[in-house]
């Protein structure tokens, strides 16, 4: 049975690769986001923060509190969360957020799944949603928080060749998907020239156009406050040194790089090029640090004294000899090491940007 992605290209012809990304994961009907299925979680293909533990939710109401005050604490701050999944992040969020700052918080969510709208509907019945960045008013005071986002954001993919770059094209032969490269069309040439990337002949390099599109919107819907994305990145330098690219697809089968098999039953990702991101966000007027492990990022949030509450919780339930208590303070110590852990979750970068007023400073209550 040929794929219907397979077909709907055979009947197109060609498609340059952000086009079959774009595809392969959004199509409405075949992609791979788009048939809404759970994704994440545990009855997913792979397992996000929000998706493992509440706490991270919990752990990052603080973050976003610090820099409600940092704009002098006004009535109303809007969260703004894009791709939010099944909903786990903005629930957490929504109610952990405590006293005044729960007060001013309003919740939104960017989503372009429909299903997904409903499921996230049902856990935060009170946020407000929009399917598409473009459709986003801009508000005075806020935070823009995207997990694992910008990894799904469709790139081109380029080729070096001792006659200059090449563009790698999608088209069907057969039942199968097949690469073509042509000669780069001169605005990707202008992108690599713009993010100083030479290339290497046969080396690959993902070209982040949409991502840097997408960063320019988001860091223009929010007049103060902050902007966090959060992804595995690199610089463009350190992409450059991946000869192969980073791109890498999940699916019920494991972890491959083969994105042109099977087509809509695959998450595609590639990690995000974070010199773009920043050099939007500081062309936009925003104050960015370098990137933070998420490992850090939350031990400045308090993750240890979770822990150390989680640890003593645990033994006093084992003492008092309330099992299922117990079962639950050991299994949310367990998660939080999971957000923390180097060699996974711990080891996703945090960028934050900050604009009209300090960075926020200290821990908040
Ligand atoms: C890996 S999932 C992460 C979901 C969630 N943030 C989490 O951490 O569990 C990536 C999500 O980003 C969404 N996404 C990608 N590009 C988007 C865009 N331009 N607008 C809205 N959502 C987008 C996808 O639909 C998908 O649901």
């Amino acid at each position: 049975v040929t794929a219907p992605l397979v077909r709907l290209i055979a009947e197109r012809g060609a498609v340059r690769f952000d086009d079959y990304m774009d595809l392969a994961l959004y199509h409405p009907e075949f992609g791979y986001y788009a048939r809404g299925m759970p994704r994440t979680g545990f009855a997913g293909h792979f397992v996000t923060s929000p998706e493992l533990t509440p706490a991270f939710g919990a752990l990052w109401a603080r973050a976003f509190e610090a820099a409600w005050r940092a704009c002098d604490e006004p009535d109303e701050f809007v969260v703004t969360e894009i791709g939010a999944g099944e909903g786990g992040f903005a629930a957490a969020i929504s109610s952990l957020a405590t006293d005044r700052f729960a007060a001013a918080l309003r919740i939104r969510i960017v989503e372009r799944v429909p299903e997904l709208r409903e499921r996230q509907r049902r856990l935060v019945p009170d946020a407000t949603w929009v399917g598409a960045l473009d459709e986003l008013q801009p508000v005075e005071h806020g935070a823009f928080f995207a997990n694992e986002v910008l990894d799904n954001v469709p790139v081109r993919v380029v080729e070096g060749s001792p006659d200059g770059p090449r563009e790698v094209w999608v088209e069907a032969q057969g039942d199968r998907l097949v690469e073509v490269t042509r000669p780069a069309e001169d605005d990707v040439a202008g992108f690599l020239r713009h993010i100083d990337a030479t290339l290497e002949p046969a080396a690959r390099f993902e070209v982040p156009e949409a991502a840097a599109a997408f960063v320019r919107r988001a860091a223009a819907t929010v007049v103060r406050g902050a902007i966090f994305f959060v992804d595995y990145g690199d610089s463009t330098k350190g992409l450059l040194e991946r000869p192969l690219g980073s791109l890498l697809c999940y699916s019920e089968s494991g972890v491959d790089d083969r994105p042109l098999e099977r087509p809509g039953e695959k998450d595609i990702t590639v990690h995000a090029n974070w010199n773009v991101v920043i050099g939007e966000l500081m062309q936009a007027g925003w104050q960015v640090a370098a990137p933070t492990k998420q490992r850090t990022f939350l031990e400045a949030l308090g993750a240890r004294e979770l822990t150390s509450a989680y640890k003593e919780a645990h033994e006093e339930a084992l003492r008092e000899g309330r099992g299922a208590d117990a079962v639950r303070a050991l299994s949310g110590r367990t998660a939080i090491a999971g957000l923390l852990d180097e060699g996974g979750l711990g080891g996703l970068d945090v960028v934050a940007a900050f604009r009209g007023n300090s960075p926020p400073t200290g821990r908040p209550r």
